[in-house]
């Protein structure tokens, strides 16, 4: 998929998940969706979201694609670094990642990117997985930082 094709394809999902978030309010419905409207759109390894139950423990939220691991503890693996770190984690090659948790040997690539309230409050992450090397750049990071922020707003 070129540049062009993907700023299109996301254009599309960003309108879609905006009319499925404003027809409901809750977040396990509305993480489901999304993990599914984006997994579909681009046809990701694996799409998901993993929720902050406790101060220190991650649990696997609604996703789509092959199992995964169920807990991640803060600082550990790409999503428990997107936590302590409050920024959107970009893994160009998961197998160069220091402590990347491999729920699949499948998995080359990897996007992580925080949730969190306007208050600040931490509320998990949106994982997104790819069968090849190097497949997230800044055009994801831009649109799945807006989709997340959709997603955070439709449950406030
Ligand atoms: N690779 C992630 C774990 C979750 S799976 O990719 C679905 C990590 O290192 O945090």
């Amino acid at each position: 998929m070129d540049q062009n094709e993907k700023e299109k394809c996301y254009e599309d999902v960003l309108q879609q998940v905006e009319a499925v978030l404003s027809a409901e309010t809750d977040f396990i419905a509305n993480m489901a969706n999304v993990a599914a409207l984006l997994h579909e759109t681009f046809g990701f390894w694996w799409t998901g979201f993993y929720r902050a139950v406790t101060d220190d423990e991650l649990v696997l939220g609604p996703f789509q694609g092959p199992l995964a691991c169920t807990r991640i503890r803060r600082g550990r693996g790409v999503c428990g670094t997107a936590w302590v770190e409050g920024r959107t984690q970009v893994v160009p090659d998961v197998s160069a990642f220091a402590g990347h948790i491999a729920c699949s040997s499948e998995s080359k690539s990897e996007i992580v990117v925080p949730m969190r309230t306007a208050g600040g409050r931490f509320l998990g992450v949106l994982d997104v997985d790819s069968q090849y090397l190097a497949t997230f750049d800044s055009t994801d990071v831009r649109w799945l930082e807006r989709v997340v922020e959709k997603l955070v707003l439709s449950v406030q």
